[in-house]
């Protein structure tokens, strides 16, 4: 099984991917949070940053651009190619108002026809190189029946990989993944899919795997030869994980068969991270910022961590925030078991 580290705009930028790569790993891909294609070929400086190759030694980085004209698409497609990239990745899944009025990211899905004129237009215009688009992609924009519709449209292309996150765009991040609508559209694929959502633990990924995983010896476990053989069938090729590494940054690796991170780990990497911040951003108050995003999803790694995550959480300047990530440190014990799953099947 692949596992992949999802797109977390705000957190998982390439300096986050450098040190979670250097001191956890078991991520196979690391995907950047959306890079926005605006008219007339522009992206901006930021973005220019997550796709320089030099940021992005040492992994597997698949970029992943948010666009919905063709033109568009086949210019970022092109230079990322020519950059060394064999992977570009289409976002339909975000629900941000502000992308969804646009006609982007999950915004895209509701109006299927012009998916499907787009997908025509990209799929001629790379020809051959068109094999090394992949999308990730929600079950629906108002409600999850448009995964069929939409299922029959990515059936007709040769994607290379398609995520599928089972919500719809009104639920944000919130709720149960479908997974009926999930194992539909699992079985209406035509190329290799990735399942992605609320695997927080190890058990959670065990739960997948053990239902929807090709087991040892499959020889169609690998999905870096291209397309699986023959038609649809319900085994998966990859688990995309996001919240659940940010929570416990050793996740993929535990999945991979390594070590629950310890608290001297965790430690080190909280200050290298810290230290990298204070490097790059130019903003002081952006280190502590950035900081709090990621201490937002670390409660379920801790023991009885909650009250000192709020008081990171509401620290208004990069002292008080040192004080608070130390005395969180200083009172709790980095939980070890495999935790509540909230995945229910
Ligand atoms: C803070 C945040 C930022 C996100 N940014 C992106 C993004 O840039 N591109 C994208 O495709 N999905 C983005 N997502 C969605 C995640 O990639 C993922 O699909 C979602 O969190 C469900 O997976 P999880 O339950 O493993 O976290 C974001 C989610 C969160 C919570």
């Amino acid at each position: 099984m692949n596992i992949y580290y999802a797109p977390l705009e705000g957190i998982t930028t390439y300096l986050y991917r450098q040190l979670h790569n250097k001191y956890f790993g078991g991520v196979d891909k690391y995907f950047t949070p959306f890079i926005s294609v605006f008219p007339d070929h522009y992206i901006k400086k930021r973005d220019e940053r997550e796709i320089d190759p030099a940021n992005n030694e040492g992994m597997k980085v698949v970029p992943q651009v948010l666009a919905n004209s063709s033109k568009e698409l086949v210019w970022i497609f092109k230079k990322l190619i020519s950059m060394g990239y064999d992977e570009v990745n289409l976002n339909l899944g975000c629900p941000s108002g502000t992308v969804t009025a646009k006609g982007r990211g999950s915004g895209f899905l509701k109006e299927p026809d012009k998916l499907e004129i787009f997908f025509d237009e990209v799929f001629d215009a790379l020809s051959d190189d068109a094999k090394m688009l992949s999308v990730k992609t929600r079950i629906g924009y108002l409600d999850a029946s448009e995964m069929e519709h939409l299922s029959e449209i990515y059936a007709k292309y040769p994607i290379k990989e398609l995520t599928i996150h089972p919500r719809i765009r009104k639920q944000f991040y919130k709720g149960v993944p479908d997974m009926e609508v999930f194992e539909k559209a699992l079985m209406m694929s035509s190329c290799p899919v990735c399942y992605n959502g609320n695997v927080f633990t190890l058990d959670d990924y065990n739960k997948i795997n053990d239902r929807y995983g090709y087991q040892e010896g499959s020889d169609l476990h690998d999905v870096s030869n291209g397309l699986k053989e023959g038609s649809a069938d319900n085994k998966i090729s990859s688990v995309m994980l996001g919240r659940g590494i940010v929570a416990d940054p050793s996740l993929a690796r535990q999945i991979k068969g390594g070590s629950h991170m310890d608290k001297a780990e965790f430690k080190e990497f909280r200050r290298a991270l810290e230290a990298m911040y204070k490097e790059n951003l130019k903003d002081g108050n952006n280190v502590f910022n950035k900081m709090k995003e990621m201490w937002f999803y670390m409660s379920q790694s801790f023991e009885g961590s909650e009250g000192y995550i709020k008081n990171i959480l509401k620290s208004k300047s990069y002292a008080e925030y040192l004080a608070a990530a130390n005395t969180l440190e200083g009172n709790c014990d980095i939980k070890s078991g495999p935790n509540a799953s909230p995945v229910s099947f």
